[in-house]
């Protein structure tokens, strides 16, 4: 396993699922990691869970919707760590399951602020951050200066969590695999961007997964956890620790080569 020792990790939507699997892998791998959350126990619980495991953790409350909770949150890990390595934009809503005309406008745009906004605006914060790193430009914070990262080379690596109702349509889910679209868009317009800063953003695209999301959507309808599974070749869903570890590859050290792509985490699904 790549070690990410003393790297600073600020995963969104930490609290659970994904998330909390991608938080406690990074944390085993001697990160500290910054919970971002909008759902405050549960983004403790994740802490916690981590500090057990002889970890550093941070939670911050945050609504990835709202631009300006992302810029503080992003402001309270560079007080706290005095730097960010790597950034996860994992914080997403699946919205209603129905029909393309019977979508609601305020569904549409809760998914598209979470799951679109979320990714956008915290890019924006991470990046600059990671440029403001570059140049030699350190934050004031508690354990600046005293950070054995700081001969670490330049850069930084991003990885936003799209999916594969991001890479092909999903009946029933019009405004999720949408804003899924837009997360792929975002990332490889970004990785473009940055590449000579050597700040590597990638996308993942799991496909059903064991999480809340996935509970909720097969007890709204029941009918459709059969169908999901057949349609997976691998013949069962993911579980978040799988993500989670192709997340920590992504951004390894030694996964130098490796930027502007949305990695299909998939069961085969997308193989056919
Ligand atoms: N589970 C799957 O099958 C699956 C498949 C493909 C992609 N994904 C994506 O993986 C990501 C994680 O989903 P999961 O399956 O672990 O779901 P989950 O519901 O278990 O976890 C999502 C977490 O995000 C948090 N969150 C929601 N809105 C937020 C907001 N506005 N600000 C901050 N935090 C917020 C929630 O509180 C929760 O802790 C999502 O982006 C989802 O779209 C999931």
């Amino acid at each position: 396993m790549a070690s990410f020792i003393h790297q600073v990790v600020f995963i969104t939507g930490a609290g659970s699922g994904i998330g909390r699997a991608t938080a406690l892998a990074f944390a085993e791998a001697g990160a500290r990691v910054v919970v971002a959350e909008i759902n405050e126990a549960a983004g403790q619980d994740t802490v916690s869970q981590i500090q057990r495991l002889g970890g550093e953790a941070l939670f911050v409350s945050c609504d990835v919707a709202e631009p300006a909770q992302i810029n503080a949150a992003i402001r309270q890990t560079v007080d706290r760590y005095g730097r960010l390595d790597i950034a996860v934009n994992n914080a997403g809503i699946g919205g209603a399951f129905g029909r393309f005309t019977d979508q609601s406008p305020e569904d549409f745009d809760r998914i598209m602020a979470v799951n679109v906004g979320g990714v956008f605006y915290g890019m924006q914060a991470q990046i600059r951050q990671m440029l403001l790193q570059q140049k030699g430009t350190k934050a004031e914070g508690k354990e600046a200066g005293a950070n054995p990262m700081e001969s670490y080379p330049v850069g930084g690596r991003i990885v936003n969590v799209a999916s594969i109702a991001g890479v092909r349509g999903m009946p029933m889910g019009a405004p999720y695999s949408a804003s899924k679209h837009a997360v792929i868009g975002l990332t490889k317009t970004a990785a473009l961007e940055y590449v000579k800063q050597n700040i590597r953003i990638n996308a993942i695209c799991p496909a059903y997964t064991h999480s809340t999301m996935v509970d909720d959507l097969i007890s709204a309808a029941p009918a459709m956890e059969d169908r999901m599974r057949r349609i997976v070749p691998l013949g069962r869903f993911g579980q978040p620790g799988e993500i989670a570890q192709a997340i920590l590859w992504l951004c390894a050290d030694e996964n130098t080569f490796y930027t502007g792509q949305a990695l299909q985490l998939d069961g085969g699904m997308t193989a056919g």
